[in-house]
This record gives structure tokens, C-alpha cells and sequence, in this order.
């Protein structure tokens, strides 16, 4: 399965901004944003397609259109929802769950507040979107989630992972491909990304 870096020129440019610290929060927003777009477009490469048969002014013809059920977007809130907007731009059907997941500062082990997602996810691929990857605690807690509620095809997409985070991952769920902007150097002693960005969430909403 393993990781896929989206290494596209814009992501790249886009997320230099983002990690600035001199970076607004408005600005912050709208580049994530933006940044979804393109992780969208990559992680939803391989979907895919069967045929209909349409009538265009011209003529008929059998046009190609996505195959199978509407697929879901599972964000990790609160920072998830940074990357779910973008998303669900470029696949309103979608059906959307949440996870509301926060990191315990202490122990760094995520704790669960909230989970809600459609009933049918046995039969739906399933994107879980959470900008950071850190030790990973937190999607691995959010997948564990989503399979035992019966999600069998999913993804993860993420902006910035450590190398630990994708380590942990990959180990606990080997079933489930990676898709990130870039893997940083490493974590600091308070599970902290580095370079990173900081924390997500509260750059995205302006709290501290
Ligand atoms: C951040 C981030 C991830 C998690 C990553 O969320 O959005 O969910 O930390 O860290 P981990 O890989 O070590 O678990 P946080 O818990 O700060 O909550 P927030 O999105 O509500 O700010
Ligand atoms: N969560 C964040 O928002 N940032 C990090 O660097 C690590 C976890």
C-alpha cells in the first residue's frame, strides 16, 4: 500500500506559505484549503469509472461517470475539516463522518469526544483527512474507529507526517495508503512535527 509523497509544484509552494509563522490565520485557512484540492485529486486518482449511456446536443453516447457507491470523507476534528471543505468541492455527493479526536498534551494519546458516520460504510471507500501526522495516534485511533464500525476500503490523506507517524501507521494499519505533502525530519520531545507547521488547529481557527 505504503506512502505516496504529492510532491506537485503548487502543494509545495502552497505549503512553504503555510508552514510561515508569519502566515495569517485567514491565509492559513484559505491555503489549506486550496492545498485539498490538489491532495483530493491525487488520493481519488485511481477511482473507478464505468459508463452511462447520455445524450449530448449532438448525439448519444456512452460517457464514463464514477462507479459504485458515493464514497465518504472522514475528518478528524477539528483540524480535518481544514481539508474536508476542499474536498467536498470537488465531490459534493459525497457523505461526510466526523471523528472528534483531541491529543491529550500529556500523554500524547488521542481521546475520543465524538463519532458520527453514515451506516453503510462496508460498502463505500472511506478518506480519512487530518492535516498532521504526528505520532499517529490519532488516525490510528480514527481508522481502528471507522473498521470497527465496518469500513473495509479506506485511505488517509494528511499534509505533514513525521517519519515516526508513518512508521506507526503503516504498522497498525498496512492496509490503508498514505497520501501527505511531505515527511518532516522528525518529532521534538513534545510530539511536536518538525520543521512542521505547529499546531493545526489552532492556526487554522486562531485559538492558543
Ligand atoms: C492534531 C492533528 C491530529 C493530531 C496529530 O489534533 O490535527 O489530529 O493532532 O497528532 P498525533 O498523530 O500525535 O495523534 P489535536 O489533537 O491538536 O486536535 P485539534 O485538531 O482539535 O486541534
Ligand atoms: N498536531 C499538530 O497540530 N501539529 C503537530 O506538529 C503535531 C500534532
Amino acid at each position: 500500500m505504503g506512502v505516496t509523497v504529492v510532491n506537485h509544484p503548487l502543494v509545495q509552494h502552497k505549503l512553504t506559505i503555510m508552514r510561515s509563522k508569519e502566515t495569517s490565520t485567514a491565509s492559513f485557512r484559505r491555503l489549506l484549503r486550496e492545498i485539498s484540492l490538489l491532495l483530493c485529486y491525487e488520493v481519488t486518482r485511481d477511482l473507478e469509472l464505468t459508463t452511462k449511456t447520455i445524450e449530448t446536443p449532438m448525439q448519444e453516447m456512452e460517457a464514463p461517470t464514477l462507479e459504485g457507491k458515493k464514497l465518504v470523507f472522514a475528518s478528524v476534528l477539528r483540524a480535518g475539516n481544514g481539508l474536508l471543505d476542499g474536498m467536498l468541492d470537488l465531490v459534493p455527493a459525497a457523505r461526510v463522518a466526523h471523528v472528534g479526536l483531541y491529543r491529550d498534551h500529556d500523554t500524547l494519546q488521542a481521546v475520543e469526544y465524538f463519532f458520527k458516520a453514515p451506516s453503510d460504510l462496508e460498502n463505500r471507500l472511506v478518506i480519512v483527512v487530518d492535516p498532521m501526522l504526528a505520532t499517529a495516534n490519532s488516525a490510528v485511533a480514527a481508522i481502528d474507529k471507522l473498521k470497527e464500525r465496518g469500513a473495509t476500503n479506506l485511505r488517509f490523506v494528511c499534509l505533514l507526517a513525521a517519519p515516526e507517524g508513518v512508521e506507526r501507521f503503516t504498522k497498525a494499519h498496512p492496509d490503508v495508503p498514505v497520501f501527505t505533502a511531505s515527511i518532516d525530519e522528525k518529532l521534538n520531545e513534545k510530539g511536536y512535527i518538525v520543521p512542521g507547521l505547529g499546531d493545526a488547529g489552532d492556526r487554522m481557527y486562531g485559538t492558543k
